[in-house]
């Protein structure tokens, strides 16, 4: 062993280091649950809102309650799978809890701004602020509304950076080079033989494909905040409106998509552990990420189909990339993740339910994605609930599944608290059967042509927005299950966790 990694070693092991981890670990599990909790039930509104049994005065709320709920839950999706990552890697190399605490804070400050901008300067042009809408309210809101809505996305999209960037330094040191962290050497041979240094995993992966991918997109994010914030002091300045939206979706389709791989690596953590068996890095898997990391920068033109004054080219390169983004990693994470639970004897638990229920939101709503970033069909579906369809599905029924099967491993380990198995099966029942009825009606309402980001529905489809708000009443019922065991979990006696399937860190070793 070299004096470096004797030193790290030491670091790792040092019990006030690990308790702060711990705690740090705990405290982004609970905010991140109860955030989810507010902006679900924000979610619940906006459907009774569209089924009309609030009448029409509720209705000016319906814009600035969209765009909390939408950027709420965007900046989670990004955020609550990088802190199950933060925990994993900080066992492994010594990530600064200073800086990951320092991100904590910044993170609160983010909501409370979030907040003020849209409770207070009702701030209403949904999640994407498209340019130039935050300055052409007709009254509905001012434009200082928009600065600290501004401030919250660049601090969301810096955190993320943040974690990326000591990641990618810790790992190049641990591993040796971004070539090794992707496994590169698993393309040559796939039994590379003992070379003395830490060989990658799929975890480490996953979150080398996040870090490569954003670093970009929040560079090009951050040139497009400044732009709009000049605008917002000197009126008279302006962009292109089309420049302007490729920069907002080549990095608001990306941080979407970076949190759906950290949570991937979450599931290549923890899964192994409840089934007992080690997921290998396997030649597959390395191209398939590799793959997406590549496609991942262009396939963001599909969301501009219907800007004709995009050049044709990228229409093309659009779809391509849409194609060859989804299917590699989301087959191989598919396809790996059913061989491994396959005759395992796994025991169902709440926290490996709530996991494949996550990789059934992610291929139930990739496949609703893909067909929108089909060209032909997109002319139909592009802007109608269709979307809303297709990214509940990945993002609520997919990322946040992860997260809740995640809470369910972590929480009895960091606290030493247990949490009720039987609760956790009615709630993840509850979850499941409303989930999915608020994702279908969203599918539904886009096949009739319901548009998006309407607060009426058209004549006659109210009902559907009433059956989506039951199904969110169902997920509100299972959340507050969660809460309650929660909440008496800190009422039961602290025990050491004595499970083997329990314990905490990285499950079985990698290949
Ligand atoms: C009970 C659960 C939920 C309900 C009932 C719900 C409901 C809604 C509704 C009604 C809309 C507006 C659709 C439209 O007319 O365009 C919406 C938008 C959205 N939701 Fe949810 N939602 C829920 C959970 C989630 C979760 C868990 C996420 C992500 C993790 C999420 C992310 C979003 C996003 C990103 C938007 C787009 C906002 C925009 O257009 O600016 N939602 N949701």
């Amino acid at each position: 062993m070299t004096t470096m990694q004797a030193t790290s070693e030491s670091v790792l092991r040092d019990p006030a280091r690990v308790r702060t981890v711990n705690r740090l670990t705990v405290l982004w599990v609970l905010t991140g649950f109860t955030l989810l909790l507010i902006l679900g039930l924000a979610g619940l509104l906006m459907r009774a809102m569209q089924s009309g049994i609030l009448g029409n005065a509720a209705l000016t709320w319906f814009y600035p309650i969209l765009t909390l709920h939408g950027i709420g839950m965007v900046a989670l999706v990004a955020l609550v799978p990088l802190a199950g990552c933060w925990y994993i890697f900080a066992q492994r190399v010594p990530m600064s809890t200073r800086l990951w605490a320092v991100c904590y804070g910044a993170t609160v400050l983010a909501v409370v701004l979030v907040l003020v901008s849209t409770l207070i300067g009702k701030f209403g042009t949904g999640w994407t602020f498209l340019y130039p809408l935050p300055y052409n309210s007709t009254g509905a809101w001012e434009v200082w509304s928009f600065v600290p809505f501004l401030l919250a996305v660049t601090i969301v999209v810096l955190v993320v950076l943040a974690i990326d960037i000591e990641f990618l330094w810790r790992g190049i040191r641990k591993y040796g080079s971004i070539g090794r962290m992707y496994g590169l050497e698993f393309l040559a041979d796939p039994h590379p033989a003992d070379d003395g240094r830490p060989r990658t995993d799929l975890a480490t992966i996953a979150m080398t494909t996040t870090a490569l991918t954003w670093i970009p997109a929040a560079l090009l994010g951050a040139v497009l905040v400044v732009l709009e914030l000049i605008q917002v002091f000197v009126p008279g300045f302006s962009i292109s409106a089309l420049l302007a939206k490729n920069l907002t979706f080549f990095a608001g389709h990306m941080l979407v998509n970076v949190g759906l791989y950290m949570a991937a690596a979450l599931l290549y953590v923890i899964l192994p552990v409840y089934a007992k068996r080690p997921w290998r890095v396997a030649r597959y898997v390395v191209i398939g990420w590799l793959a997406t990391t590549v496609a991942l920068w262009f396939a963001f033109y599909h969301h501009l189909y219907q800007d004709f004054a995009q050049p044709d080219a990228t229409q093309v390169i659009g779809q391509v990339f849409s194609y060859v983004s989804a299917f590699p990693a989301l087959l191989v994470t598919l396809f790996g993740g059913v061989m491994l639970v396959w005759r395992s004897g796994i025991r169902w638990s709440t926290a490996p339910i709530f996991l494949y229920m996550g990789m059934a939101g992610w291929a139930i709503g990739g496949t609703g994605a893909i067909l929108d970033s089909t060209a032909g069909i997109n002319q139909f579906m592009h802007n109608t609930l269709w979307v809303a369809g297709h990214f509940h599905g990945i993002m609520a029924m997919g990322v946040m599944m992860f997260f809740l099967g995640t809470l369910y491993y972590a929480y009895p380990v960091l606290t030493g608290r247990a949490l009720s198995e039987r609760i956790g099966h009615a709630a993840a029942a509850f979850i499941g059967v409303g989930g999915w009825t608020v994702v279908l009606v969203f599918f539904l309402s886009g096949v009739v042509s319901e548009p998006r980001r309407y607060a009426v529905q058209l004549p006659g489809t109210e009902w559907l927005a009433l059956v989506g708000m039951l199904g969110a009443v169902l997920v509100a019922i299972g959340g507050l299950l969660i809460a309650g065991d929660l909440i008496r979990s800190v009422r039961r006696p602290v025990s050491s966790p004595t499970e083997p399937e329990r314990q905490p860190g990285p499950a079985p070793a990698p290949a």
